[in-house]
């Protein structure tokens, strides 16, 4: 299969990896299974390979080549890469969507997870790594509590990573319309202010259970500007109106910066 010499080599493959077993729930999208099993005695949630079109191959391999060398207690860490498996432990809990379908945050508990995923981007930005797919269904919430330091980010399958030799997803136009900015629409990657984009759209999303535009593709287009009223506390507004702008210039410049700002207009809660 091709990709693998190239994965192999960047990622620590065990000699003979252990496959994870008693694998049950298994979901199946774009060619990779989802399930539940276990692994060295551990609860693990397991990605497992089973399409032969080189396209999903390679992002199964470019998921695992990202997320092999990614190390903070707000990101889901890899157990193991096999040709065939990705393992992760098993969050308890469930993901940011399945608790805003409940019902919307609280505008502290909205503010507390956009901390944690901001705290993520500060170190996964550094690290050179953009994710590229920030939305509700890639936050995961240990316990299923609204905190910041239960967030943990999963799914870097549509992630860019400065250091690699080569971006799989180069010249798409990937991602969540409602989550993506603008010049990640275009095709721009590896930006750290369309993940900034991205995030003030899942605090409004977590604020009101809604994303901001009826019409995404309508936005990203530049055919329809027409946004709904700003959700949540009169203090957040100044914030998410700047880091939705459309030009990344005039959003804030970088995870810390927009950490700082969120941090700044919670006082006003
Ligand atoms: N470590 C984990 N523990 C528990 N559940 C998880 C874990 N990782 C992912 N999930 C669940 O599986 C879902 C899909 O995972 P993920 O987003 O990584 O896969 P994907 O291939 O991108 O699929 P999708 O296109 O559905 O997002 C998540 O939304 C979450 O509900
Ligand atoms: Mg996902």
């Amino acid at each position: 299969m091709s990709g693998f010499s190239r994965y192999d080599a960047r990622v620590k493959l065990a000699s003979r990896p252990q496959p994870a077993q008693n694998l049950t729930g298994q979901g199946y999208r774009d060619g990779v299974g989802h399930g539940r099993g276990e692994w060295n005695g551990q609860a693990v949630f397991v990605k497992s390979l089973v399409t032969c079109y080189e396209g999903q191959q390679q992002r199964f391999l470019h998921e695992g080549a990202i997320a092999s060398r990614l190390s903070h207690r707000l990101v889901t860490p890899l157990l193991l890469a096999s040709p065939s498996q990705l393992i992760f432990p098993l969050i308890e809990g469930c993901s940011l969507r399945e608790l805003i379908s409940a019902a919307p945050l609280e505008p502290r508990q909205a503010v507390a997870v956009a901390e944690g995923v901001l705290q993520a981007l500060v170190y996964l930005h550094a690290q050179g790594v953009v994710h590229h797919d920030l939305k509700p269904e890639n936050i995961m919430l240990v316990g299923g509590e609204p905190r910041a330091q239960a967030v943990r980010i999963i799914d870097f399958g549509m992630a860019h990573d400065r250091r690699a030799a080569h971006d799989t997803h180069a010249g798409t136009r990937m991602g969540t319309p409602h989550f993506m900015a603008p010049e990640q629409f275009q095709g721009v990657r590896g930006d750290p202010r369309s993940d900034l984009y991205a995030l003030s759209v899942l605090l409004w999303d977590a604020l009101c259970g809604q994303p901001p535009y009826a019409d995404p593709l309508g936005w990203l287009l530049g055919f329809s500007d027409t946004r709904a009223a700003l959700p949540g506390p009169a203090a957040l507004h100044p914030l998410l109106e700047r880091s939705l702008s459309r030009d990344p210039q005039e959003r804030p410049q970088s995870a810390r910066e927009m950490l700082a700002l969120l941090r700044e207009a919670a006082r006003g809660l």
